[in-house]
């Protein structure tokens, strides 16, 4: 792997100022002080770097990442603590880190001109609050996010519970989708007229943990939590196990009571989390091959489970997998005020004639949330509560497209869909909607301010499908 190529690629980083990170980041990776203190100390510095994606490629590709990797490090810490952000930006341009999912003080959400003023070039930031709930978060920045997420700013942010599950391994999977030329490097076509009006910008080539999935080694009776992060720009996974009965305890951090995914399937919109209990109960050697199949004859190969030849228990362990559930407010759902939120806009959407599309794609306002398209951070709020009020938000996706739709400072119940009560009644903070899909949640707006309130693909969040629920200071 050492060859010119590789030579010219660490002078680069040196011009771009990398090189020194990586002094840094040795030491940043890891909480400053002890145990014992409530403060976790923690230094990001997005920045141009140079990642491998496939080992057996000789090509690097020039990325953005924190602290030179992507994703960027595994911010871990115990509920309740508190975390202190130094954010450096080495970029050349403004940026911001988001803390998504976490239920954090409106100052410390990380969104531009909503919330703080974005960090310049150069300069720094301190991020500082309590995390109130265990479960599995991540970070990105809220500026340009189709093109500064798409690059590879991203990171895991794991808060453990004060008791865990009894598992043998908990391991967690960032997974991204890039498009690549064929020399490993970003297609820079972002903010596409096409992937913005149609699906997104989907990639070629998958990675986990920024690099192409490799073999995934187990143990016969292991039982591995496995944290999945979707940090795609707007690829959704569905995949199933053969062969296994992995158990969903968790979406966006959030328990919910443990059950296999209906009809098998997995699926993983961009910025979804879904934490999986697997009791890996594969004879020794066998192979698993795993494969992604949301988009119709589509087949991707994702990644392989290899047996070892060594067995850890023949017998599952049977302690309960129960995560504790977090001190959420539960919505009262027989006094809650309602309001109707409609997702329009986008190709093949209904009542948007050929003139009417065009002039969309022309303006770059290709989606609409009741009928606004956002064009920047600053908007009125399309809902304003009162602090406390219980909230049902009936949502309508018109349109032809799937769309994960993101709330910030608050998790919700998803109540229904299409009329049907949700068997779980689980917390999101970000849920899926498929086309023409009408869902319903519910979620007590105790956390004042504004928040932002937008589709996830972050090509549709670029071209309006995004807006501000406004929770008032005073009920
Ligand atoms: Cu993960 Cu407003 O975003
Ligand atoms: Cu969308």
């Amino acid at each position: 792997m050492t060859d010119v190529r590789s030579l010219a690629i660490s002078r680069r980083s040196f011009l771009y100022g990398c090189a020194s990170t990586l002094a840094l980041s040795g030491t940043t990776l890891f909480p400053a002080n002890a145990k014992d203190s409530p403060v976790r100390e923690f230094k990001l510095r997005p920045g141009k770097s140079q990642i491998l994606i496939d080992s057996e490629a000789n090509h690097k590709t020039p990325a953005w990442g924190y602290n030179n990797t992507v994703p960027g490090p595994e911010l871990r810490l115990r509920q309740g603590e508190k975390l202190r952000i130094v954010v450096e930006n080495s970029l050349d341009e403004d940026t911001t880190v988001h803390w998504h999912g976490l239920r954090i003080p409106n100052g410390m959400d990380g969104v531009p001109h909503l919330t703080q003023k974005p960090i310049a070039s150069g300069e720094s930031f301190t991020y500082e609050f309590t995390v109130p709930d265990a479960g599995t978060y991540w970070y990105h920045p809220h500026i340009r996010s189709s093109e500064q997420v798409g690059r590879g700013l991203y990171g895991p942010l794991i808060v453990e519970e004060h008791n865990p599950i009894n598992v043998d391994r908990d391991i967690t999977w960032v997974m991204d989708d890039w498009r690549l030329t064929e020399n490993y490097e970003i297609r820079d076509n972002f903010n596409n007229r096409h992937d913005m009006a149609h699906g997104g910008r989907v990639g070629n080539t998958i990675t986990i943990n920024g690099i192409k999935p490799s073999d995934f080694r187990v143990r016969r009776g292991e039982r591995i939590r496995l944290r999945l992060i979707n940090a795609a720009n707007a690829r959704i996974f569905r995949f199933k196990i053969p062969g296994h009965n992995p158990r969903i305890i968790a979406y966006d951090g959030q328990p919910v009571s443990p059950h296999s995914p209906p009809g098998g399937f997995i699926v993983l919109a961009p910025a979804m989390r879904i934490d999986l209990v697997i009791d890996m109960m594969g004879q020794p050697e066998e192979t698993v091959v795993v494969e992604d199949r949301f988009y119709r004859g589509l087949k991707q190969h994702l990644f392989k489970i290899i047996y070892s030849e060594k067995v850890q228990r023949q017998e599952p362990l049977s302690s309960s997998i129960i995560l504790p559930a977090n001190n959420l407010p539960e919505p009262d759902l027989k006094n809650a005020v309602r309001h109707t939120v409609e997702f329009g806009g986008g190709m093949m959407g209904r009542g948007s004639g050929m003139m009417n599309m065009m002039e969309m794609m022309r303006s770059g306002k290709i989606w609409r949330i009741n009928g606004v398209a956002a064009t920047g951070h600053i908007m009125d709020p399309m809902l304003s509560l009162p602090l406390n009020q219980s909230t049902i938000i009936d949502m309508n996706n018109d349109t032809a497209w799937y769309h994960p739709i993101h709330l910030h400072g608050h998790s919700f119940r998803v109540i229904s869909r299409n009329g049907q009560s949700t068997r779980h009644q689980e917390w999101q903070d970000t849920v899926l909607m498929a086309p023409r899909e009408k869902v319903q949640i519910a979620f007590v707006a105790d956390n004042p301010g504004d928040w932002m309130f937008h589709c996830h693909i972050l090509e549709h969040q670029a071209s309006g499908m995004m807006g501000v629920i406004r929770v008032k200071e005073k009920a």
